[in-house]
């Protein structure tokens, strides 16, 4: 049976995409090294299946299983009031779930899918849970960290369409919310940096996880001329992980910065301040209903 290392005993950990790829081995890393960990998952039986998989592995019982669609604002408020109630403080929130789609297919609550999931989900899951997250934050840092991408430098927002009307293409959905990503942990810091919180986001390299398949023949296609050279998934995961729990110096302080292979690396040009404060401005005004 394996040995509980005990360094995140007493933090309490939420990770998004929890089921699959970097998401399911930073909550197996959390939750063997003693930390509650409430996986946040959008399908049933893959999320069981991960909870029984981290428990086993971890030996391990304070990780929970949390149901979302984060196509749905609606879906991600409800499953942020039934974290609000597990738990009455949060040490780290972990923005990871995240996908790329072929085609542009709107929502029933009218947004473009990827600007929805990728971006607004962890935007609405934020503010939702900042309560919570702040509580921790009078003992301890709070941490909240963001899986962006490299792919941020594909696209800068183009604040008259979000929902991408016009010239939709899977990469300049995913990659500007990718960028969001990265301007919403800058935005996070300069508002609650002075509040014990710590935001960060970084790029975890090409990775070989299950996303390449799940974006449509382009992402497919893209997936097995690169497969040689994506690196292996707890690679991946490494800076994820140190961002969320280690007591570097870079970490504790990351202040709102992106990070790839645990070093700075340079950003897209429009990746600046004012994006990030638009940006936030924008979100609140559209998550707002679901508040
Ligand atoms: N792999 C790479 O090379 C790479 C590079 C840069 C950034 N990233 C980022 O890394 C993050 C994790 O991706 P991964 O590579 O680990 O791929 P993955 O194995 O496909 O994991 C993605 C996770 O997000 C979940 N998810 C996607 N859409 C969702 C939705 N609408 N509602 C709820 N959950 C949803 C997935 O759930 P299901 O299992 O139900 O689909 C899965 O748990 C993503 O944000 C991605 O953009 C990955």
């Amino acid at each position: 049976m394996a040995q509980l290392n005990q360094d995140l005993l007493n933090k309490v950990f939420v990770v998004t995409g929890a089921n699959s790829g970097l998401g399911y081995q930073a909550a197996l890393n959390f939750a063997s090294r003693g930390a509650a960990v409430a996986l946040v998952c959008r399908d049933e039986t893959r999320g069981r299946n991960a909870l029984q998989a981290i428990k086993q592995a971890s030996s391990n019982d304070a990780v929970k299983l949390y149901l979302a669609d984060f196509s749905s604002l609606a879906s991600v408020s409800k499953v942020a009031q039934e974290l609000r109630a597990g738990y009455t403080k949060i040490d780290v929130l972990c923005n990871n779930a995240g996908g790329a789609n072929a085609s542009m297919v709107e929502t029933e609550e009218g947004f473009e899918t990827t600007f929805v999931a990728n971006h607004l989900a962890g935007f609405l899951l934020t503010m939702k849970l900042l309560p919570a997250i702040l509580k921790a934050g009078e003992t301890n840092k709070a941490r909240i960290v963001f899986t962006s991408s490299l792919g941020h430098k594909n696209s800068a927002i183009d604040f008259d369409d979000l929902n991408l009307k016009r010239g939709y293409s899977t990469l300049k959905a995913y990659g500007r919310s990718k960028l969001m990503n990265l301007l919403t942990a800058r935005e996070i810091q300069r508002r609650y940096g002075d509040k014990n919180i710590v935001a960060s986001s970084f790029h975890p390299g090409a990775v070989r996880t299950a996303i390449w398949s799940k974006g449509g023949i382009l992402s497919r296609v893209l997936g097995i001329v690169m497969y040689p050279f994506l690196v292996d998934v707890k690679k991946g995961a490494d800076t994820f992980i140190w961002l969320a729990s280690s007591n570097d110096e870079e970490c504790v302080n990351a202040n709102g910065n992106y990070f790839y292979d645990r070093r700075q690396p340079s950003i897209a040009p429009f990746a600046t301040d004012e994006a990030a404060k638009q940006l936030w401005q924008v979100s609140e005004e559209l998550v707002r209903p679901y508040c």
